[in-house]
């Protein structure tokens, strides 16, 4: 089993689309029981909120639901539990170093490391490009599930 965390500041635009996509990815490739896949806040500010709702049409217009999503924030816990903690931007991953045990800090990554353009994922609540978004982290999904086949075969 590969249990991966998606994090971002809120919860509620950019890792629950990081979540969803590469859920949507491995069930595609047959190979989603191999996977346990979540997301989660460095923030408390949207705590229990449901996917914002231009990440949400996002999702849907690829044909992926995420309507039971509720934001929940990283706890320490979750450092050892998870394999991969998937940051979307520089700051995530400072403030998941301060969250999460030292011991965990390996399996923290930047998801468009994974891609040949690495590049921090900008936030749409900010910058109001949903469209950027969507398309970079279906990019960073797509290079890190073909890192993973690559190079996790056995856990496949
Ligand atoms: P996210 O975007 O980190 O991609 O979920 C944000 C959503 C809400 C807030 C910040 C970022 N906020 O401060 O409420």
């Amino acid at each position: 089993m590969i249990k991966v965390l998606f994090v971002c500041l809120g919860n509620i635009c950019r890792s629950p689309m990081g979540e969803f996509i590469l859920k949507d990815l491995v069930k595609k490739e047959g190979i989603e029981n191999s996977f346990e896949i979540a997301s989660c806040a460095t923030s408390s500010e949207e705590i229990g909120n449901p996917v914002y709702y231009l990440a949400k049409d996002k999702l849907r217009k690829h044909g992926i639901s995420c309507e039971e999503k509720r934001a929940r924030k990283l706890k320490q816990e979750d450092g050892s539990y998870y394999d991969y903690i998937l940051a979307m931007d520089s700051w995530n991953i400072r403030d998941v170093k301060r969250i999460v045990n030292q011991n965990s800090e390996e399996k923290i990554y930047r998801l468009m490391d994974f891609a040949s353009n690495p590049k921090d994922i900008e936030d749409p609540w900010y910058t109001r490009d949903f469209d950027t978004a969507y398309k970079d982290i279906e990019e960073g999904c797509k290079c890190f599930l073909e890192y993973i086949i690559n190079n996790e075969k056995n856990k496949l």
